[in-house]
């Protein structure tokens, strides 16, 4: 018979009678999760915190769903009920972000339309499109995306009248713009398509104020802005996660949302001949905002755990469980706590990071520790808080 490996459990303390002044952030994809398959022991694990009422959050730079369907999926592959407010994925802070709201978004990413749905909504964009609804209306923008018509076909959107009246002023605009303004750009989860999906952001870059269909009257109305690209007001471009790799069911890490924004920059740097950087918002791990985000997430679910959370009841630390050395260790070791808490970042061998390659690699950081998995990253945090 396999003999099952022996189920390290901690002593769960009875409740606290004082609340904890430590929290964990747990990263899901190679920390928790390898794609649908928990990581053995990590459902234990956050079992035995939970009956240790250790405060703890999922901080992911995945995306693609609404929180509730994330939080409901992951609550039955770990086998725990987790709360909404445990839960920050890559796109959670575009909530955030009311000044689009009645403007026209490009939501790029995810499966089907299920990002633009979360943008409607979850989020309160009112006109959100998506490049199935541009390729459906506009065939001809990009010439190759014929093999997957069927698929665009199942949920692509007629363009809703009132966004199609808006014509750019510049008298040289070409007699078939198409008299759609994206006012921002945002990428959700990991492009599906990156040919469409470039193609599209990269005519909004080139336009006349996000004008599709319409090139800049500042780049002398040339495809190749070769005497040097001058910004016009183009559509802001809001990017969710800057991961170059993740670790998903595949045994060698996977191209994440950031080998897009790389392919990006690429296209952009030989396009304007290297006369222009790519302007970007980043979102996700490693950037503060999104730790910010998510210490105030924790310390709203900490006090909803607690009831009432005193000023003498401090969150001094939190454990940060990552496998991605450029996300998860950068991030926190980077983080600084407007809440003067101090964050430890604790790397894991489950994931992106493979024992004996440099923690530094790929824009990584060496972190507070290395530790096997989940399992002894929480033991270790545990003795080191106590
Ligand atoms: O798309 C998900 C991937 O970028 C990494 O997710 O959970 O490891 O932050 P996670
Ligand atoms: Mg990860």
């Amino acid at each position: 018979s396999t003999c099952l490996p022996q189920r390290r459990t901690f002593q769960t303390a009875p409740p606290p009678t004082t609340i904890p002044d430590y929290a964990f952030a747990f990263d899901i994809d190679g920390v928790l999760l390898h794609s649908s398959t928990p990581v053995p022991g990590a459902s234990e694990t956050l079992h035995d915190l939970r009956a240790a009422r250790i405060p703890f959050i999922l901080l992911t730079n995945g995306g693609g769903t609404s929180e509730t369907a994330r939080v409901a999926d992951l609550s039955a592959k770990l086998n725990l009920d987790l709360d909404l407010d445990q839960f920050i994925q890559s796109h959670t802070p575009f909530a955030d972000i009311h000044e689009y709201h009645e403007k026209t978004v490009l939501v790029i990413g995810g499966d089907y339309d299920n990002c633009a749905r979360v943008a409607r909504e979850d989020y309160g964009f009112q006109n959100v499109v998506t490049p199935a609804d541009l390729i459906t209306a506009y065939p001809d923008i990009w010439p190759f995306a014929k093999v997957f018509k069927d698929y665009y076909a199942q949920f692509a959107r007629p363009l809703p009248p009132h966004l199609t009246t808006q014509k750019s002023l510049n008298p040289n605009d070409h007699p078939l713009t198409h008299n759609l303004k994206i006012d921002a750009i945002f990428v959700y989860n990991d492009p599906r398509d990156w040919a469409l999906d470039l193609t599209l952001t990269i005519d909004l870059l080139l336009s006349h104020a996000g004008h599709l269909g319409t090139l800049s009257p500042l780049n002398n109305n040339s495809n190749l802005p070769n005497n040097g690209y001058q910004q016009d007001s183009q559509p802001p471009l809001l990017l969710s996660n800057p991961d170059l790799w993740w670790s998903s069911s595949y045994h060698l890490p996977r191209l994440g949302q950031g080998g897009f924004h790389a392919a990006l920059r690429g296209l952009w740097s030989t396009i304007t001949n290297n006369t222009a950087d790519l302007q970007t918002r980043t979102f996700g791990k490693p950037m503060q905002g999104t730790y910010e985000f998510a210490e105030r997430r924790l310390r709203g679910y900490r006090k909803k755990l607690f009831g009432q959370v005193g000023l003498n009841d401090p969150l001094r630390r939190v454990y940060m469980v990552g496998d991605n050395p450029a996300s998860d260790i950068r991030g926190a070791n980077g983080y600084v706590s407007p809440f003067g808490s101090e964050w430890k970042s604790v790397l894991v061998k489950t994931g992106v990071y493979r024992e004996g390659t440099s923690a530094n690699g790929f824009g990584g950081e060496k972190p507070t520790k290395v530790l096997q998995d989940v399992t002894e990253a929480v033991r270790w945090g545990m003795e080191d808080a106590e």
